[in-house]
């Protein structure tokens, strides 16, 4: 297939918009900027469209997509009702990298759902994608746009290099800002985190009063159980680079690693590390802050694939704010293997 690479970076190129809404009306599937990472879009109600984006990136049936809406109007048809809880978050947190898990109506095709009782809705911040769906006039199910088990892509060369040939269309436009996939809260029931994303727990506990979170957040789910989101038992953001996470002080991090002799070991670390080590290295963010951590994450794991690194070690990262988010994709990267040294 050929890939349409469309550029848009400005929510008044209505040029773009028009023909990236005409793709997704006609069935297609195209990669689309959001705020948090690139998503693979589609017409949310077209079942046939819906199924190329699990073809395209090999996603299993089994994992839900997230529904994208541009304004409030356009959620009524798709969800059975929309709690105060849910009001109230949606009030302060959209657009934004916020997801809900809502319970459906039968508007929504059990491709989408992957058979579940609920949909997943989100509305992005990003002014390109609002405009995309606006235009679109339906709501639009976007996974990330990577392949499946790679890193999410936060820029279009990401998804030029995981979906050319794969795709109707990729818009070409800026990077990320987030730079990891929204929050997903379940609030079909008490509220549950699923997902940590930019929008913490701390900010989520301050509208919602308690909020449990799912034990696939902070650890790897035990074989053959069920898990509240499918998308967590899956193997994810994997690079080929090995990544194998330290627990220790930034001191002891860089002796272990400036002690290693092999070839192709390669520290994943933060800009207040580099000056020390005498290996090479690939620099994620700042230490203590989980904004730019996050912003840096995928595409650091991107960048060691592309360097030809074979392992990589990285500190394990706080859990405060939206270190939690960066924890929980760290792990999945590096398989959960955790060395206490
Ligand atoms: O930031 C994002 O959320 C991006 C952009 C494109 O919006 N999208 C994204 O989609 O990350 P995806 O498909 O890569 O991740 C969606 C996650 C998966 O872990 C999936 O299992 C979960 O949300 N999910 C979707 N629907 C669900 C549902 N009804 N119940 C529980 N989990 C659900
Ligand atoms: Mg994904």
């Amino acid at each position: 297939m050929n890939t349409e690479l469309i550029e848009i970076y400005s929510a008044s190129d209505s040029v773009g918009i028009k023909r990236v809404a005409e793709i997704i009306r006609g069935g297609g599937i195209v990669a689309i900027p959001t705020e948090t990472v690139y998503g693979l879009a589609a017409n949310a109600l077209d079942t046939s469209a819906v199924k190329k984006i699990f073809t395209a990136k090999g996603r299993p049936q089994d994992n839900p997509l997230i529904v994208h809406i541009s304004g409030m109007d356009m959620l009524k048809p798709l969800v059975k009702a929309v709690p105060d809880n849910a009001l109230s978050l949606a009030n302060k947190y959209w657009p934004g990298p916020l997801t809900m898990v809502l319970e459906r109506t039968e508007e929504i095709p059990s491709e989408v759902s992957a058979g579940l009782d609920t949909v997943a809705v989100r509305m992005p911040k990003n002014e390109v994608a609002l405009e995309i769906i606006k235009a679109s006039g339906v709501p639009i199910a976007a996974p990330s746009a990577n392949l499946s088990g790679k890193p999410s892509p936060t820029t279009a060369e990401h998804c030029i290099n995981d979906l050319n040939g794969k795709v109707d269309a990729i818009v070409v436009s800026h990077p990320s800002k987030v730079g990891v996939e929204s929050t997903v809260i379940s609030l079909a029931g008490p509220p549950h985190l699923l997902r940590p994303g930019a929008v913490t727990l701390e900010q989520l506990q301050a509208v919602l009063g308690a909020v449990t979170v799912d034990k696939a957040v902070l650890a790897e789910p035990e074989p053959d159980k069920p898990v509240a989101s499918p998308g967590m038992k899956y193997k994810h953001y994997s690079p080929n680079t090995k990544v194998i996470i330290i627990e220790g002080s930034r001191d002891d991090y860089i002796n272990y690693l400036n002690a290693k002799k092999e070839d192709g070991v390669f520290a994943l670390c933060l800009e207040e590390e580099k000056e020390k080590l005498s290996l090479p290295y690939v620099c994620f963010g700042s230490e203590g802050d989980g904004e730019t951590q996050a912003a840096g994450l995928f595409s650091a794991l991107r960048e060691l694939d592309k360097l030809g690194a074979k392992t990589a070690y990285v500190r394990l990262p706080q859990k405060q704010g939206v270190g939690l988010a960066v924890f929980n994709r760290l792990i999945r990267a590096a398989a959960f293997r955790i060395e206490k040294i």
